[in-house]
Parts: C-alpha cells; sequence; structure tokens
C-alpha cells in the first residue's frame, strides 16, 4: 500500500468522477453539484497514486437526515482492484461514522462481503424508514439523470445495508 495515498478530494478531482459515475453500471449518477459540496464538507475521501498524483479510488459519505449517514460511490479503477483499496476506503469512512446509523446500497459482492463483516446488516427497502428513504431519495436521486440509468436497467439490483450504534 505504500504506493498509495488515501486524502480528502479536492475541486480537480469532481469531473473525472462524476463521469465515471455516469458511465459505471455500478454507481449511481453523482451530478457536479453533489460532489462539490461533499468536497466542500470533506465527505469524499480519494486514493492517488503516489507516483503522479492521479486518482485511483474514491468513496463518500453523506449525511441522511440528522444522526443517519450514507455511505456511496465507492470505485477503484478496475487496474488497481483486488489489491485491498476498496476495503482501506471503506473502513476509514466506516470508521469516521462511528456513533451514527449508516446505510449503503449496492449490488457488490465485494462490498457486501466487507460490510457485512464489519456489522451492517441487510435490510429490505420497504422497512428503511419512510422519512430516511425519502431524505435519501431527495439528496442522492433529484437529478434526471441519475433516475435515467436507474430506469433504464442500466444499473444492477440494489441491496441494502444498515449499521446501528452499539447501545
Ligand atoms: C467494489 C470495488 C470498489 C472493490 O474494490 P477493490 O479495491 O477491488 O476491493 P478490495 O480489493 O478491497 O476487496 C475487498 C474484499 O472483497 C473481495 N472481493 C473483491 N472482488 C470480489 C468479488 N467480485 N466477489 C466477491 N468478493 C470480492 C476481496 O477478496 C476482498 O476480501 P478479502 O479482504 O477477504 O480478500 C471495485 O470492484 C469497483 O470499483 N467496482 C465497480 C464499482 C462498484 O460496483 N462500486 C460499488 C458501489 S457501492
Amino acid at each position: 500500500m505504500e504506493s498509495f495515498c488515501f486524502e480528502l478530494a479536492n475541486a480537480g478531482d469532481i469531473g473525472q468522477i462524476t463521469s465515471i459515475t455516469h458511465s459505471e453500471a455500478g454507481l449511481a449518477f453523482r451530478p457536479r453539484p453533489i460532489l462539490q459540496a461533499s468536497v466542500k464538507k470533506t465527505n469524499l475521501l480519494v486514493c492517488r497514486d503516489k507516483i503522479g498524483g492521479k486518482l485511483v479510488g474514491w468513496i463518500e459519505k453523506f449525511p441522511i437526515f440528522g444522526q443517519v449517514w450514507g455511505i456511496s460511490t465507492l470505485y477503484v479503477f478496475p487496474r488497481f482492484r483486488n489489491r485491498g483499496i476498496g476495503k482501506i476506503l471503506l473502513d476509514r469512512v466506516i470508521t469516521q461514522l462511528q456513533g451514527k446509523i449508516v446505510y449503503t446500497a449496492t449490488a457488490s459482492p465485494a462490498v457486501i462481503k466487507v460490510v457485512c463483516l464489519r456489522g451492517f446488516k441487510a435490510i429490505e427497502p420497504g422497512r428503511i424508514p419512510k422519512l430516511i428513504l425519502g431524505m435519501w431519495l431527495i439528496r442522492r436521486y433529484y437529478h434526471p439523470a441519475t433516475w435515467k440509468k436507474y430506469l433504464s436497467g442500466q444499473m444492477p439490483r440494489l441491496n441494502y445495508y444498515v449499521k446501528y450504534p452499539p447501545l
């Protein structure tokens, strides 16, 4: 892992990230304003190649409502996969969100494996509180291009997971 560094994203990363979220089937589209707000609020973490500083991957955490947060937009470029980078990105954000209720929606077997080992439980979308689901949709799925991608069948069926803080 010595060739990579993990740090907050900057404004210069947004163009590449928004474009990948548009084309990558496993990701919901993230328009620029969402990513700009995430950069400003230090909610977007990236992994870079130390030599040259190119983006290797990223992950986003976002507030849904009150103490409820979401994790999304996890991506690692294909040539860097299966080296543990996705797991490090997930672990960093899960650690930052300790004490919160955290939701994520994914179709990725790699993400499912990691989050289940970190105490996340599968939840049927119908069992997610309506307020949370509504705020989640408003905050992350308001852009028509996001719906177009989702409804076109381009995206796989998502599974939902939640982690509650220990009592
Ligand atoms: C999901 C993704 C970020 C994983 O990144 P990665 O850096 O390859 O992941 P890691 O190397 O850290 O692997 C994490 C774990 O998942 C396992 N894993 C990786 N790919 C897997 C697969 N296809 N099926 C099952 N397990 C898998 C790894 O073996 C590892 O487990 P281990 O620590 O027990 O060995 C990457 O595949 C990706 O960008 N996919 C496309 C976008 C996407 O679907 N993102 C998820 C949106 S929620």
